[in-house]
Protein backbone atom coordinates (compact mmCIF):
# COMPACT_ATOMS: atom_id res chain seq x y z
CA UNK A 1 0.00 0.00 0.00
CA UNK A 2 1.33 3.41 -0.96
CA UNK A 3 1.09 6.54 1.35
CA UNK A 4 -1.18 8.12 -0.66
CA UNK A 5 -4.16 4.91 -0.16
CA UNK A 6 -2.96 4.91 3.52
CA UNK A 7 -4.03 8.82 3.77
CA UNK A 8 -7.05 8.35 2.08
CA UNK A 9 -8.28 5.28 3.59
CA UNK A 10 -7.76 5.99 7.33
CA UNK A 11 -10.83 6.71 9.37
CA UNK A 12 -11.23 7.30 12.88
CA UNK A 13 -12.37 3.79 14.28
CA UNK A 14 -14.88 3.70 16.97
CA UNK A 15 -15.33 0.32 17.46
CA UNK A 16 -12.64 -2.78 17.27
CA UNK A 17 -13.03 -6.55 17.17
CA UNK A 18 -11.05 -7.76 20.07
CA UNK A 19 -7.69 -9.29 18.99
CA UNK A 20 -4.06 -9.24 19.86
CA UNK A 21 -1.99 -7.23 17.43
CA UNK A 22 1.18 -9.86 16.49
CA UNK A 23 4.20 -7.99 17.99
CA UNK A 24 6.12 -7.83 14.74
CA UNK A 25 3.46 -5.61 13.86
CA UNK A 26 3.45 -3.56 16.64
CA UNK A 27 6.96 -3.24 16.55
CA UNK A 28 7.05 -1.73 12.80
CA UNK A 29 4.33 0.79 14.55
CA UNK A 30 7.07 1.81 16.53
CA UNK A 31 9.68 2.41 13.97
CA UNK A 32 7.27 4.09 11.60
CA UNK A 33 7.17 6.29 14.97
CA UNK A 34 10.87 6.59 15.65
CA UNK A 35 12.33 7.39 11.93
CA UNK A 36 9.44 10.54 12.36
CA UNK A 37 11.29 14.21 11.74
CA UNK A 38 11.32 16.18 14.66
CA UNK A 39 12.24 19.79 15.41
CA UNK A 40 16.18 20.01 15.19
CA UNK A 41 15.90 16.01 15.94
CA UNK A 42 15.75 16.43 19.26
CA UNK A 43 12.76 13.68 19.50
CA UNK A 44 11.69 14.86 22.73
CA UNK A 45 8.87 12.52 23.13
CA UNK A 46 8.51 9.00 24.36
CA UNK A 47 5.45 6.20 24.19
CA UNK A 48 3.74 3.76 26.40
CA UNK A 49 1.97 1.42 24.31
CA UNK A 50 -0.53 -0.78 26.66
CA UNK A 51 -1.58 -4.01 25.19
CA UNK A 52 -2.41 -5.77 28.69
CA UNK A 53 -5.93 -6.29 28.22
CA UNK A 54 -7.00 -5.32 31.86
CA UNK A 55 -4.92 -2.05 32.13
CA UNK A 56 -6.19 -1.13 28.60
CA UNK A 57 -9.55 -1.55 30.63
CA UNK A 58 -8.78 0.82 33.40
CA UNK A 59 -7.96 3.15 30.34
CA UNK A 60 -11.55 4.10 29.61
CA UNK A 61 -12.20 5.93 33.20
CA UNK A 62 -8.92 7.80 32.46
CA UNK A 63 -10.11 8.74 28.81
CA UNK A 64 -13.64 10.20 29.71
CA UNK A 65 -15.33 6.95 29.11
CA UNK A 66 -14.76 6.30 25.88
CA UNK A 67 -15.87 2.58 26.23
CA UNK A 68 -14.83 1.55 22.86
CA UNK A 69 -11.09 2.12 23.78
CA UNK A 70 -11.81 -1.39 25.74
CA UNK A 71 -11.35 -3.51 22.43
CA UNK A 72 -8.31 -1.55 20.80
CA UNK A 73 -5.56 -3.88 20.89
CA UNK A 74 -3.01 -1.11 21.85
CA UNK A 75 -3.09 1.97 23.18
CA UNK A 76 -0.78 4.19 22.74
CA UNK A 77 0.26 7.25 24.86
CA UNK A 78 2.32 9.83 23.58
CA UNK A 79 4.58 11.75 25.93
CA UNK A 80 6.51 15.00 25.56
CA UNK A 81 9.22 16.78 27.60
CA UNK A 82 7.45 20.26 27.83
CA UNK A 83 10.83 22.58 27.60
CA UNK A 84 11.15 21.68 24.08
CA UNK A 85 9.47 24.20 22.18
CA UNK A 86 8.57 21.36 19.38
CA UNK A 87 7.75 18.59 21.83
CA UNK A 88 3.89 18.42 20.76
CA UNK A 89 4.44 19.11 17.46
CA UNK A 90 6.96 16.43 17.11
CA UNK A 91 4.94 13.37 19.11
CA UNK A 92 2.36 14.18 17.02
CA UNK A 93 3.81 13.84 14.03
CA UNK A 94 5.38 10.53 15.58
CA UNK A 95 1.93 9.15 16.53
CA UNK A 96 0.41 10.56 12.48
CA UNK A 97 3.36 8.14 11.27
CA UNK A 98 1.60 5.53 13.33
CA UNK A 99 -2.14 5.83 12.14
CA UNK A 100 -0.75 5.76 8.56
CA UNK A 101 1.28 2.36 9.10
CA UNK A 102 -1.72 0.87 11.04
CA UNK A 103 -3.87 1.06 7.80
CA UNK A 104 -1.34 -0.88 5.94
CA UNK A 105 -1.53 -3.52 8.42
CA UNK A 106 -5.57 -4.29 8.56
CA UNK A 107 -5.43 -2.05 11.67
CA UNK A 108 -8.28 1.21 12.88
CA UNK A 109 -6.87 3.89 15.34
CA UNK A 110 -8.48 6.74 16.88
CA UNK A 111 -6.63 9.75 17.99
CA UNK A 112 -7.94 10.40 21.59
CA UNK A 113 -7.80 13.57 23.48
CA UNK A 114 -9.87 13.16 25.78
CA UNK A 115 -8.57 11.65 29.00
CA UNK A 116 -7.69 13.31 32.37
CA UNK A 117 -3.72 14.00 32.28
CA UNK A 118 -3.36 14.10 35.90
CA UNK A 119 -4.88 10.59 36.63
CA UNK A 120 -3.53 9.05 33.14
CA UNK A 121 0.04 10.03 34.12
CA UNK A 122 -0.47 9.04 37.24
CA UNK A 123 -2.02 5.60 36.13
CA UNK A 124 1.05 4.87 33.81
CA UNK A 125 3.87 6.46 36.17
CA UNK A 126 4.70 9.33 34.55
CA UNK A 127 7.12 11.63 35.29
CA UNK A 128 5.72 15.13 36.44
CA UNK A 129 7.77 17.08 34.42
CA UNK A 130 6.89 15.33 31.25
CA UNK A 131 3.52 15.82 29.76
CA UNK A 132 0.57 13.76 28.06
CA UNK A 133 -0.23 15.50 24.48
CA UNK A 134 -2.24 12.81 22.82
CA UNK A 135 -2.96 8.85 22.53
CA UNK A 136 -3.74 6.51 19.67
CA UNK A 137 -5.91 3.89 19.73
CA UNK A 138 -5.60 1.28 17.65
CA UNK A 139 -6.87 -2.10 16.95
CA UNK A 140 -8.46 -4.27 14.44
CA UNK A 141 -11.78 -2.45 13.00
CA UNK A 142 -15.50 -3.08 13.35
CA UNK A 143 -16.77 -1.03 11.23
CA UNK A 144 -16.25 0.90 8.23
CA UNK A 145 -17.22 4.60 8.16
CA UNK A 146 -17.38 6.62 5.44
CA UNK A 147 -15.07 9.54 4.59
CA UNK A 148 -15.82 12.41 7.12
CA UNK A 149 -16.84 15.42 6.26
CA UNK A 150 -13.42 18.00 5.32
CA UNK A 151 -13.39 21.70 4.72
CA UNK A 152 -13.41 22.51 1.17
CA UNK A 153 -9.86 23.16 -0.87
CA UNK A 154 -10.29 26.77 -1.55
CA UNK A 155 -11.19 27.11 2.26
CA UNK A 156 -7.79 26.06 3.39
CA UNK A 157 -4.82 26.76 1.06
CA UNK A 158 -3.34 30.02 -0.62
CA UNK A 159 -0.75 30.62 -2.96
CA UNK A 160 2.14 33.03 -2.54
CA UNK A 161 0.11 35.04 0.27
CA UNK A 162 -2.96 35.29 2.74
CA UNK A 163 -6.14 35.12 0.56
CA UNK A 164 -4.13 34.95 -2.79
CA UNK A 165 -5.54 32.52 -5.48
C1 LIG B 1 -5.87 15.69 18.51
C2 LIG B 1 -7.08 14.83 18.28
C3 LIG B 1 -7.83 14.41 19.37
C4 LIG B 1 -8.93 13.57 19.18
N1 LIG B 1 -9.60 13.08 20.27
C5 LIG B 1 -10.60 12.20 20.08
C6 LIG B 1 -11.21 11.56 21.21
O1 LIG B 1 -10.86 11.78 22.37
N2 LIG B 1 -12.21 10.68 20.95
C7 LIG B 1 -12.62 10.37 19.69
O2 LIG B 1 -13.52 9.53 19.55
N3 LIG B 1 -12.05 10.94 18.61
C8 LIG B 1 -11.04 11.83 18.77
N4 LIG B 1 -10.41 12.38 17.68
C9 LIG B 1 -10.80 11.96 16.32
C10 LIG B 1 -11.48 13.09 15.52
O3 LIG B 1 -12.78 13.26 16.03
C11 LIG B 1 -11.49 12.67 14.04
O4 LIG B 1 -10.17 12.60 13.57
C12 LIG B 1 -12.27 13.64 13.17
O5 LIG B 1 -13.63 13.66 13.54
C13 LIG B 1 -12.17 13.28 11.68
O6 LIG B 1 -12.59 11.96 11.45
P1 LIG B 1 -11.61 10.92 10.73
O7 LIG B 1 -10.40 10.74 11.61
O8 LIG B 1 -12.39 9.65 10.58
O9 LIG B 1 -11.23 11.49 9.40
C14 LIG B 1 -9.32 13.21 17.86
C15 LIG B 1 -8.54 13.63 16.78
C16 LIG B 1 -7.43 14.41 16.98
C17 LIG B 1 -6.57 14.76 15.79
Amino acid sequence: MDTREAIRSRRSIRKYVRKEIPMDDLEDLLEAARLAPSGANRQPWEMIVVTDRKRIADLVPLCKNQTFIEDCGAFFIGIDDPQQKWAKVDIAIALDHVSLAAVEKGLGSCWIGAFDPERLGDYLGIPKNKSITVCLAVGYPAESPEPRNRKARDDLFFFQRYGGE
